[in-house]
């Protein structure tokens, strides 16, 4: 895949879908899907960091997901909290700085706990930020920064007042956002955030993307003309 380096995505947002489908296609239980979609998050922060991509978010937990059996639910907390606990001695190393964007108040303590110890341990590295959106949702993200400026006494709202009060205030934009399995919507990710994101919708289901895949997205990236209303 010819990759132009000196023009790689800052920031790639992924919408990791398909997991269940993936799952159900081998009559396997859902969770087993949502299993080998961890591999699919290693693989992905690993090709980030050999190809110098600085930003890499993971939509790992919607604001609507709730509506998931508990089973389903638990299996994903799980998942995410074993992911952070196994890896962060190597995530240490290799110089991530781990984040979270979305309200963490609903979750298990030992989830929660495990994230802050991470972001704690990892806040002054700036090789790769890794964020993970936990019970994220864009128009939730809106709301509180909104609620944010209010409580401040804020009489008239500008864009970087509201762009500073959103989970990614310490974030650039995406310039790239990915949502695998082939659906194509956005479904309530950071939708004032994606305002100039190049979107991109391959069919491969979240547990089969690899490196190979990501280089393929970013290909078609490199391709695109961003031209931000102007004329070139
Ligand atoms: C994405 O895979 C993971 C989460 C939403 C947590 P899905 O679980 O949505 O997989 P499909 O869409 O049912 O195949
Ligand atoms: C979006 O996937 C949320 C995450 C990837 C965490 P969903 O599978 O929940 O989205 P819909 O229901 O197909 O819109
Ligand atoms: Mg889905």
């Amino acid at each position: 895949m010819k990759i132009n380096k000196s023009c790689m995505p800052t920031h790639i947002a992924i919408i990791m879908d398909g997991n269940g489908r993936w799952a159900t296609r081998r009559g396997l239980p859902r969770k087993l899907g949502h299993k080998a979609g961890v591999d699919a998050v290693k693989r992905t922060i690993n090709a980030c960091l050999k190809h110098n991509i600085k930003y890499c978010t993971f939509f790992a937990f919607s604001t609507e997901n709730w509506k998931r059996s508990k089973e389903e639910v638990d299996a994903i907390f799980d998942l995410v909290r074993d992911h952070i606990k196994e890896n962060i001695e190597k995530m240490i190393e290799k110089g991530i700085k781990i984040n979270s964007i979305g309200v963490l108040e609903r979750f298990p303590k030992d989830l929660v706990d495990t994230l802050n110890d991470a972001k704690e341990k990892t806040k002054d590295f700036d090789k790769l930020t890794v964020t993970f959106a936990l019970n994220y949702g864009g128009r939730d993200d809106l709301v509180r920064a909104f609620n944010k400026l209010i409580k401040q006494g804020i009489q008239e709202i500008t864009t970087q007042d509201i762009s500073n009060n959103l989970d990614s205030a310490n974030l650039p934009d995406p310039d790239f956002v990915i949502r695998t399995s082939g659906e194509q919507r956005i479904s309530n990710f950071m939708l004032y955030q994606m305002a100039y994101s190049e979107l991109y919708f391959p069919k491969t289901y979240w547990p089969d993307f690899n490196e190979k895949h990501l280089l393929k997205a970013v290909a078609a990236y490199q391709k695109r003309d961003r031209r931000y209303g102007g004329i070139k």
